[in-house]
């Protein structure tokens, strides 16, 4: 924290939701020690201990209060929206889970419009291998539609109505020692229980991947910085092979590596499925020079080799 932080005045009390999770749990910590302090929503007792833990202050609710999500985004000078309700996603319920995630967004611009206060939204850069580009996929890339774009698209939206909105697209791999339930693990969970690494086809489809502080560093400037309707990337690792990735798995649990066929890989990766064999390479060219932002910290294949994974992965 500078002195001309304090005197122009750009320190802010930050409401955020999903505080308690994965990408919370580096992004309370960036926020408070650049200075702005920290409301997290908390729907239990041990998410609003962690919250305290970390120097946060809590505001206890759902993702479903609409009332509570709207005054603490009217108490706070800018808002971070992380919570998704994954339960409800794992369990099935699809709809259930987006149609919160817009409502929660609704409360939370309504709060904001005409206030020229920060709002900081998440999406994926997974979106833009649905959109089959057949190359890098980067910033100015957008989808008209669909499961989890309708709320990005909303968001960028809100540049019209007096609040500062941004977007920060993560990659289905967002890595290091706070990940305890992304993909990396359920991958690795997933190998233990098969006695294999599953790749499909020839592994040669491309992810990229961004280290947790990385994120979280990104979404720090976001909110103190980016401009109005701004769809950000954070990502370090631009394209890593699938393939790659599962000899890291297969390296780390000491066991072969094997390719099986798109259709078989429900059977293998469960849930994980419908990803697997994306083709996902992204850029972050744009959003490095508009914030300035660099990643710092190790990339995916390193992060794997280190072995924390495997030793808390079960
Ligand atoms: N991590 C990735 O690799 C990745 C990749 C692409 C997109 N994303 C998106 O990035 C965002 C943050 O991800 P993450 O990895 O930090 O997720 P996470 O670890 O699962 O954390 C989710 C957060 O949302 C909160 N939450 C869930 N349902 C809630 C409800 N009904 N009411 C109030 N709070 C609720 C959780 O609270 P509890 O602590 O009480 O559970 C937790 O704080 C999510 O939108 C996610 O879909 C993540």
């Amino acid at each position: 924290m500078s002195l001309n932080d304090i005197t122009e005045g750009s320190l802010m009390r930050v409401f955020i939701t999903g505080a308690s999770g994965h990408v919370g749990s580096a992004l309370v910590p960036e926020l408070l020690q650049h200075g702005h302090s920290v409301a997290g929503l908390a729907r239990s007792d041990a998410a609003a201990a962690r919250l305290t833990d970390w120097g946060a202050d809590v505001v206890r609710g759902d993702l479903d209060d609409a009332d509570d999500l709207h005054a603490a985004a009217q108490a706070a000078d800018g808002v971070v929206h992380l919570a998704f309700r994954h339960d409800a996603m794992q369990a099935g319920d699809l709809t259930g889970a987006a149609e919160t995630d817009l409502a929660a967004l609704r409360a939370i611009a309504d709060a904001l419009a005409g206030t020229d206060k920060p709002l900081v939204g998440t999406s994926g850069t997974g979106l833009l291998a649905l959109a089959s580009l057949g190359r890098m996929g980067t910033e100015d890339d957008t989808v008209p539609g669909g499961y989890r774009i309708d709320a990005e698209n909303f968001v960028i939206d809100l540049a019209d109505k007096g609040i500062r909105s941004s977007v920060v697209r993560l990659p289905p791999i967002t890595h290091s020692t706070l990940d305890h339930h992304g993909f990396v693990p359920s991958l690795i969970t997933f190998a233990r229980q098969n006695g294999f690494a599953a790749y499909v086809g020839d592994g040669s489809n491309r992810w990229p991947a961004v280290h947790t502080v990385d994120a979280a560093r990104l979404y720090r400037l976001a909110l103190e910085s980016a401009a109005a309707g701004t769809r950000l990337h954070a990502v370090g690792d631009e394209e890593i092979k699938f393939r790659r990735i599962a000899e890291a798995i297969g390296r780390g649990l000491d066991v072969p590596v094997r390719s099986v066929q798109a259709e078989e890989a429900g059977q293998y990766v469960g849930f994980l499925a419908p990803f697997v064999a994306l083709d996902n390479p992204t850029s972050a060219a744009r959003t490095r020079k508009l914030l300035g932002w660099e990643p710092t910290h190790q990339g995916l294949l390193d992060d794997l080799a280190d072995g924390h994974y495997f030793r808390t992965a079960v």
